[in-house]
């Protein structure tokens, strides 16, 4: 299993490169079983939870060309509806296929995620979708079996809560169904906006994907197109907290500033300067004393819960005390453990962490336990006095493409052993 060594205290300066985003490209992935033509997608980020969605893809019956951040997928047939338990256990985004396999062959059989480091995370509100929509579902041996012989027909979906691959799937499944399909209580995400463009390139009618409505007119069939997926803003927002976090001067290229919005807001409340060079950039400049700012998660456009654990690793610089609400997930504070044991002065109670600092970090073996609480504790790392080991970073590979290069060019002492 590899390891990260960091070695903290270095300003972060210069340019870094933004990626395709990673939550886009799963559903873009997922959306090429809904036609038998080439589907063509630009800025693929070269991370492994894509190459476990390829993998998925070929055994449903998809062949799929790589070649650099480009991938054509076609399709000619379902030979097998399924997602196993070996790939939705390691990879919950599979259950993405469900909607576009039921939509295109009739049927499906897609494992159910199981536990999950940050939370419960069920898909009980995608199988209500599709049952709206005409399925008949089955759940039986840790699997949901979904049937529509005859094809799925439009409905009115009110989800009880906002889910963003739960609107995704619902969209995929929608717009081959006969007639009109009305998603309310839609995720506003960038990412279903974006899955929305590519399914119109294919032929789709799809109106009002980013609000909380979106409509969708079913037709008969879709055909192929070419995309490109848009920037990962995660992974851009997590690069303008290590700008901040080190004192540095960062401009994060290639990116949607407008969809790091609410970030770009707290860091200047926090104390850091951030300036737009070019529409696609972001400046971050720390010179000063940071400020602690409380911070609590939402839906989009409200601030991520995939950068809580960063913010979180930023506040134990800041004077003062922050407090941080995590309300997407119920079990997202794995992180603050680790945090804790390289000096951060953090209170958990419930929904809330509490952080009080600054808080001279020190260099520590640390675990990574999921993605974005990896990204935290490399964040941590890049301040910490001395040597960090962080553990288990396929758990950051899963979606960061090669971070710690990218890094190590703006001045980070970062390396991956094995
Ligand atoms: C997406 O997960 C992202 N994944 C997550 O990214 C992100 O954290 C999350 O949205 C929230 O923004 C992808 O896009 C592939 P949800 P998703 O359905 O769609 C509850 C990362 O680090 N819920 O919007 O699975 C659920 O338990 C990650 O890249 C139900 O109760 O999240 C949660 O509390 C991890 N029933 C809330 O809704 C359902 O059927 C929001 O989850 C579905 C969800």
């Amino acid at each position: 299993m590899d390891k990260f060594v960091i070695n903290g205290g270095v300003p972060l300066r210069g340019e870094i490169a933004t990626s395709g985003s990673k939550n886009s490209a799963l559903p873009a992935l997922a959306a090429a079983l809904l036609t038998e033509e080439p589907v063509t997608l630009h800025r693929i980020p070269r991370v492994r939870d894509i190459r476990t969605m390829q993998r998925l893809l070929v055994d449903i019956g998809a062949k799929v060309d790589v070649e650099g951040e480009s991938v054509q997928l076609t399709t000619p047939r379902i030979v097998c509806p399924e997602a196993p338990y070996e790939l939705v256990k390691t990879m919950r985004a599979s259950s993405l296929v469900l909607g576009p396999l039921v939509a295109r062959s009739g049927r499906a059989r897609v494992s159910l995620p199981g536990g999950c480091a940050i939370g419960a995370r069920p898909i009980n509100l995608h199988i209500f979708g599709l049952e709206q929509l005409g399925a008949r579902i089955r759940q039986s041996h840790g699997y949901i079996e979904a049937e529509a012989p005859d094809g799925l027909r439009g409905a009115v979906v009110h989800f009880d809560r906002i889910t963003v691959t739960g609107t995704e799937d619902l969209m995929m499944a929608a717009v081959l169904a006969k007639g009109e399909t009305v998603l309310r209580n839609a995720a506003r995400e960038p990412e279903v906006a974006d899955l929305a463009g590519l399914l119109i390139k294919m032929g789709a009618k799809i109106e009002g994907a980013g609000t909380s409505t979106i409509r969708i007119q079913g037709v008969t069939e879709l055909g192929g197109a070419a995309h490109t997926i848009i920037p990962d803003r995660i992974e851009a927002g997590t690069f303008a907290i290590a700008g901040a976090i080190t004192g540095g001067d960062l401009t994060v290229n290639g990116c949607v500033p407008d969809h790091i919005g609410a970030l770009l807001a707290k860091l200047q409340q926090v104390g850091v300067e951030v300036t737009q060079p070019q529409s696609n950039a972001v400046r971050v400049r720390a010179a000063g004393r940071l400020r602690s700012v409380d911070m609590t998660t939402e839906e989009y456009p409200g601030f991520a819960t995939d950068l809580q654990a960063q913010y979180m690793a930023l506040m134990t610089q800041a004077e003062g005390i922050a407090i941080i609400i995590e309300t997407i997930f119920e079990n997202r504070f794995m992180h603050a453990q680790e945090l804790a044991r390289m000096g951060a002065n953090i209170r958990l109670d419930g929904k809330q962490a509490i952080v009080a600092g600054p808080r001279e970090l020190t260099g520590a073996g640390v675990i990574a336990s999921d993605l974005r609480a990896s990204a935290s504790l490399v964040l941590a790392a890049l301040v910490a006095r001395g040597e960090t080991v962080i553990d288990r970073v396929y758990h950051i590979d899963r979606g960061y493409e090669k971070i710690e290069a990218k890094l190590a060019q703006v001045g980070a002492k970062i390396r991956r052993v094995e």
